[in-house]
């Protein structure tokens, strides 16, 4: 992964808008000088997503995200840092051109390092591969045959065999030229505590994990015999792979899920046989439960989602939190149930693909599909176990946001049950109510979230209050903005004033910046910071925009901070029984603000 030069980066910052790259993933309206569109990164009906075209940057106010052009890209795409900004730089029609300096090379050390894994990852995939046809793979072959995975199957997924040693594919990729460490780094060897390094994958069928570019990033292996306690081991996190971030398969089912939306089940061997079986758009997670990233990826590459999860009570349960994390990414929900297998692999070899297609084009809402799962639980021939289910059904209509598909559902309830469709309506309503009255105080939790995560928010309000604490990312956006602020006030802010270490530390750095910046770009002040939930807070402070006079302003905001500084300073003082210390202190704030 090269480093590029800061020039190239503020080149291709100087020709890109932000508000015509969120324009590609989010409808704009605008606002004054700025635009208010439905955030992309949460669910919601109102807009809270922000985008300042002047300061280059964009907050959402209903889940704290934001950052400039590059974290957007980043979170959108899912991209890091360089990949965003290629993908930027391709946009903008600019060539990078890679650092030059005396810590190039340290630095090029560190991308090669990223190269060199998927390189051997790579060669791994293809020693696997080759030692499938050797005569110590015997068992590996006749295994895939019982499993009725075809030789075709095999070399589409890049199926492989990891021999039955302890240094097979540790001897061929030293052989080529990695070390040790590499291997290890790779997530292919593991050293013991005796320092002793090994083979990771001993006696399994591979599969590759391949990510949407082609780079073969993972592996996950497959024990051979059943009853082995690891039926599937996976490769840890390394410097390519991480398990949240990835679908199995998506690099070969991502260029159909738009048109016919994307299968997504619990197995590997799932994946396969539906894909033997010419149904080409299915993924699988990475051997977790689904994460958040993973119901993001699925919005970008999928229609629609079919959630075809293990027929198991460990499956369905599995599945429910699967349809709830991908609703709230803003996915289109719909769930394939089946009897008589335990999972799709095993549904198709015993009922052929055409009943499969079958359960496909009858899949249910993810709604109706809870509703029904729900009516399976209860006894509705017994009141008490009626007026439960009905109880339990009106929480999930209550989610709904469509009064119709609302209506339909209570039509069905009523009949279901012999209640008035007005009973089950008033129950639904009041709980709409509690649930908006909750979530006005969820959404104000929601704009204090950036608040909270620096500071600890309990810590917080214990020691100052909202308003020491506004009046701190106050001055920090003066001081960053405001030439003529950082000048007057530069000398006579002290950083022991704010609270949270996040503040402190972002107050070091606007002022660093400020020392060196005539202008203050927003933007480009945000590429130094690494710190993620740093680069989170300097967004939601810099957003803001302050309109009035900026000095006196800043002026007060400093004198709140000193006085709130000097109040607990005392306090402190007065518990070790300095009183008379204590009041001097005190005496020194009378008449100020704070
Ligand atoms: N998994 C894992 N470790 C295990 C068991 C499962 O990482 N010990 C992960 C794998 O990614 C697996 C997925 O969870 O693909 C689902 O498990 P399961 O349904 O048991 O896997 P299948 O692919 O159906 O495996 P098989 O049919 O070969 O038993
Ligand atoms: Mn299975």
């Amino acid at each position: 992964m090269p480093r590029y030069a800061q020039s190239s980066i503020n080149e291709v910052s100087r020709r890109t808008s932000l508000s015509d790259v969120v324009s590609g993933y989010v409808k704009l309206k605008r606002n004054g000088t700025n635009y208010v569109g439905l955030c992309p990164f949460h669910k919601e009906k109102t807009g809270s997503f922000h985008v300042d075209e002047d300061k280059q940057l964009f907050y959402c106010f209903g889940c704290g995200a934001g950052g400039n052009v590059y974290d957007f890209i980043m979170r959108a795409e899912n991209l890091d840092f360089v990949d965003a900004l290629q993908f930027l730089a391709q946009r903008a029609g600019v060539t990078l051109e890679e650092e030059r300096g005396t810590s190039k090379e340290k630095r090029e050390e560190d991308s090669d390092r990223r190269r060199r894994i998927l390189e051997m990852n790579r060669l791994a995939a293809r020693h696997f591969y080759e030692n499938l046809s050797t005569s110590g793979a015997e068992h590996a072959r006749a295994y895939m045959e019982r499993r009725g995975l075809s030789k075709r199957t095999a070399i589409k997924f890049g199926v492989g065999f990891a021999a039955d040693g302890w240094d097979d594919l540790l001897n061929f990729l030293k052989e080529s030229g990695y070390t040790q460490e590499e291997i290890v780094t790779a997530g292919l060897a593991v050293k013991n505590e005796k320092g002793r390094i090994y083979d990771k994958f001993r006696n399994r069928l591979m599969f590759p994990i391949i990510d949407v570019r082609g780079n073969v990033i993972a592996f996950g292996g497959r024990a051979l015999q059943e009853g082995d306690p690891a039926k599937y081991m996976n490769s840890p996190e390394t410097p390519v792979f991480h398990k949240g971030r990835n679908l199995f398969a998506l690099n070969l089912a991502k260029s159909v899920g738009a048109k016919n939306g994307l299968i997504l089940v619990e197995g590997y061997m799932d994946v396969i046989a539906l894909y033997q079986a010419g149904i080409e758009n299915v993924v699988a997670g990475l051997g977790t439960a689904l994460t958040e990233e993973q119901a993001r990826l699925l919005k970008r590459y999928a229609a629609q989602v079919y959630v075809c999860y293990d027929s198991d009570e460990a499956g369905q349960k599995a599945a429910q939190k699967a349809i709830g994390l991908l609703t709230e990414a803003g996915n289109t929900v719909k769930v394939i149930s089946y009897q008589g297998a335990k999972d799709p692999d095993e549904y198709i070899q015993k009922k052929g693909v055409e009943s499969f297609k079958a359960l496909l084009s009858d899949s249910k809402e993810s709604l109706e599909y809870q509703l029904l799962r729900l009516r399976q639980r209860y006894d509705i021939y017994d009141v008490s176990q009626k007026i439960s289910f009905l109880t339990e059904a009106a929480k999930i209509l209550a989610e709904i946001d469509s009064e119709m598909t609302r209506e339909v559902y209570i039509k069905r309830l009523a009949a279901e049950t012999d209640i008035s469709t007005e009973s089950i309506k008033t129950e639904i309503s009041k709980l709409i109510y509690y649930k908006q009255k909750k979530k006005t105080r969820k959404e104000i939790y929601a704009e204090n979230r950036t608040e909270r995560l620096d500071t600890g928010f309990t810590a917080a309000v214990q020691q100052q209050s909202i308003a020491t604490y506004k009046a701190e990312r106050l001055l920090l956006n003066l001081l960053f903005f405001h030439r003529r602020v950082y000048e007057v006030m530069a000398e006579r802010v002290e950083s022991e004033w704010f609270t949270g270490a996040i503040h402190k530390s972002l107050l070091s750095k606007i002022m660093a910046y400020r020392a060196g910046e005539e202008e203050a770009d927003a933007s480009a002040f945000l590429v130094t910071l690494t710190d993620e939930q740093e680069k989170q807070t300097a967004a939601s402070v810099l957003y803001e925009s302050f309109v009035g006079e900026a000095v006196q302003a800043a002026k007060e905001a400093a004198e709140k901070l000193e006085t709130a500084f000097l109040k607990k300073r005392a306090g402190e003082l007065v518990r070790e029984g300095k009183v008379k210390e204590a009041n001097e202190i005190l005496q020194r704030t009378k008449g100020r603000r704070g």
